[in-house]
């Protein structure tokens, strides 16, 4: 195909739009319509809803059609994209004075998807470490969990003998329930390892909202009808990004500490290995096929040519539009 032709099919009104499509299908942002439906507190309303699809939509949309803007601001840019009923609703000041009008605004407290409401918003409050989680190794890294044993009804009771007392207590944050959930030496391979020491992602709560902060320590309050206020979410603090390439598994493997969303969003953003899923991912967006996976020969071509632009998105969707593979190319 020309040049030209690419070219315009990209800037065109349906080529922005699989750019949009990509972002959501890749932050699973589809599966969330429902955990939003089944939201409980409702302090997310339909609106704030549709402008935090709107903040991502923006964000990535900038990062590919921005030539200007590098590959790390998708995980930790110093700005977002706010309409009014977004900066009210996160309490940050913008310059935008209505709905339809999502105004570049930088911020500290934001930055990268990470920290967007639409992926830390949840359905329940317990929902959420886990999932973040889990995006981080299958669709950051492209990494892939064998499949969960079934726990025994002796392990199952042992756990529940350290959670039940502290939930009854109050004590209880959920982010501590999930790290309680898998702390027993069988389950260590994936949990002690893999998952709970991400858990230093929770510094946002299921609404989308940061967690506070007492004495410069996150806070949150405990789960159940007994829930204290102001635990500290002790997680934050030893964030552990163990295995990059691969699972980690003994604890062994070299780590990255990170401290909160924004932090981890910061180092992954440096990791070839997160741009080689990143490139994979949008590869195999285009292919229509989507899963996270694993850079092939298909998409070394397309990391090549996203390398040597300087990590730009915008020339790995060109090198897509180049090769057999894609959907821009179908009609
Ligand atoms: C092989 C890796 C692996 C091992 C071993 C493992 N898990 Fe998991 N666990 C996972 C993954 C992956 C998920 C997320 C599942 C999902 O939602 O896709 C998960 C989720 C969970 C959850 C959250 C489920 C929910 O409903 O939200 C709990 C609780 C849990 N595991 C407990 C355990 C316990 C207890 C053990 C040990 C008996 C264990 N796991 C062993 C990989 C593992």
């Amino acid at each position: 195909m020309r040049e030209e032709h690419i070219e315009r099919l990209i800037h065109s009104e349906r080529g922005q739009a699989q750019v949009k499509h990509f972002a959501f299908i890749w932050l699973q942002a589809y599966g969330l319509l429902s955990a939003y439906q089944l939201h409980q507190d409702k302090n997310v309303n339909e609106d704030v809803y549709d402008a935090m699809m709107e903040e991502v939509s923006h964000l990535v949309k900038h990062v590919f059609y921005t030539p200007s803007a590098p590959f790390s601001d998708l995980l930790s840019a110093d700005y977002t994209f706010l309409n009014s009923t977004l900066a009210d609703y996160y309490g940050i000041p913008s310059n935008s004075d209505n709905p339809n009008d999502f105004v570049q605004t930088d911020t500290d407290e934001r930055g990268g998807i990470l920290t967007t409401g639409l992926f830390t918003i949840g359905d329940k409050a317990t929902a959420i470490p886990i999932g973040k989680a889990l995006f981080v190794r299958r669709n950051l890294l492209c990494q892939t969990f064998p499949p969960e044993p079934s726990a025994s009804e002796e392990i199952k009771q042992q756990i529940a003998s350290v959670i039940d007392p502290l939930y009854e207590q109050g004590l209880l944050t959920p982010t501590k329930y999930y790290e309680l959930a898998g702390d027993h030496l069988s389950c260590d391979s994936c949990h002690r390892y893999a998952i709970s020491p991400l858990f230093a992602l929770d510094d946002f709560d299921y609404q989308g909202l940061p967690r506070k902060r007492v004495a410069g320590k996150v806070v949150a309050k405990g789960l159940g009808p007994n829930g204290k206020e102001g635990l500290i979410v002790d997680a934050i603090d030893n964030g552990r990004l163990y295995g990059i390439e691969t699972l980690p598994t003994t604890g062994q493997e070299p780590f990255i500490p990170f401290y909160g969303s924004k932090d981890l969003g910061r180092k992954l953003a440096e990791q070839e290995h997160v741009k080689q899923c990143f490139v994979q991912n949008l590869t195999n967006f285009a292919a229509g096929s989507y899963h996270a996976g694993r850079i092939t020969e298909a998409s070394a071509d397309i990391y090549k040519a996203f390398t040597e632009a300087g990590d730009d998105p915008m020339a790995a969707y060109k090198a897509i539009g180049h090769s057999s593979i894609i959907r821009l190319r179908q009609k």
